[in-house]
């Protein structure tokens, strides 16, 4: 195994961005750790793209990832912090058990992330993290979602946040903050919400469309890599205008 073949770790690599993120990278070239909680993560079983179960919300599953990953390769050179879960109540609907799962899930992830990841890539005196958010962290969108919003918050500010303080080690983080894209599970929520949100989505989006996976893809692709060696702290909007209006 070439040492100097970057390595990158895609959390929730299974589906919708994630997995066309670890295609993305396996285009250019990289080695990917591709994660996910689901059986279907088995699919990417080949010499550069290799599997392993990995619950983000927990930290002794980011242990054993860190574990596997320094005894293959002995360096990281990206993560993308992807994995994330999506509800519809509002904050009268949602209750403890919501608020909290969600929070595990979509927030807690990040920072167990960047914390378990920075040992290795600041031996490697470099890394680059990128952390998927959304749109919904900033735009109040729909009034629903409740904690979703809240969890979205909280992964950019974790971003511009953790980035300030590794920036001197050249370990660089980011976020990359979809609109509506096209993957089953997000499909299945507008459904859910029925026909009104809908046609809300694409009233509200000037490109009047949903993203395509592999657009959400070509931001992190950019972020992570060797294009973007001034970018540290920001968040990109991947959302067909909607943060414009
Ligand atoms: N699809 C959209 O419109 C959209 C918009 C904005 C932001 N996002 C964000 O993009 C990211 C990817 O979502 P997606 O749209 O591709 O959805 P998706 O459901 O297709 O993929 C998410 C993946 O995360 C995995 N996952 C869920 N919980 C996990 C856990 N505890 N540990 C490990 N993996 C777990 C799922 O098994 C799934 O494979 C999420 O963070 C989501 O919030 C999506």
């Amino acid at each position: 195994m070439s040492k100097n073949l970057e390595v990158a770790l895609v959390t929730g690599a299974a589906r919708g961005i994630g997995k066309a993120t670890v295609e993305r990278f396996l285009q250019e070239g990289l080695r990917v750790v591709a994660t996910d909680i689901v059986p279907e993560i088995e699919f990417w079983n080949s010499r550069d793209a290799i599997p392993l179960f990995h619950d983000v919300s927990k930290a002794e599953s980011w242990a054993s990832i860190l574990r596997d990953v320094k005894s293959r390769f002995g360096r990281l050179d990206i993560l993308v912090n992807n994995a994330g879960i999506g509800t519809l109540p509002d904050v009268e609907e949602e209750d403890d058990a919501g608020w909290m799962e969600m929070l595990d899930i979509n927030a807690k992830s990040i920072w167990l992330g960047i914390k378990s990841v920075i040992p290795l890539m600041r031996s490697n005196k470099s890394g680059s993290i990128v952390n998927v958010s959304s749109i919904f962290g900033v735009s109040g969108g729909f009034g629903k979602s409740a904690a979703y919003h809240a969890s979205k918050g909280a992964v950019s500010a974790v971003t511009r946040n953790a980035a300030i303080r590794y920036a001197s080690e050249n370990i660089r983080i980011n976020a990359v903050s979809p609109g509506f894209v096209k993957v089953a599970r997000e499909e299945e929520t507008i459904e859910r919400a029925g026909d009104k949100m809908s046609q809300d989505i694409l009233f509200r989006t000037p490109m009047k469309r949903w993203a395509e996976p592999s657009e959400i893809a070509s931001a992190i692709n950019f972020l992570a890599g060797k294009d973007a060696t001034y970018i540290t702290g920001v968040e990109l909007f991947v959302d067909g205008g909607w943060m414009a209006t």
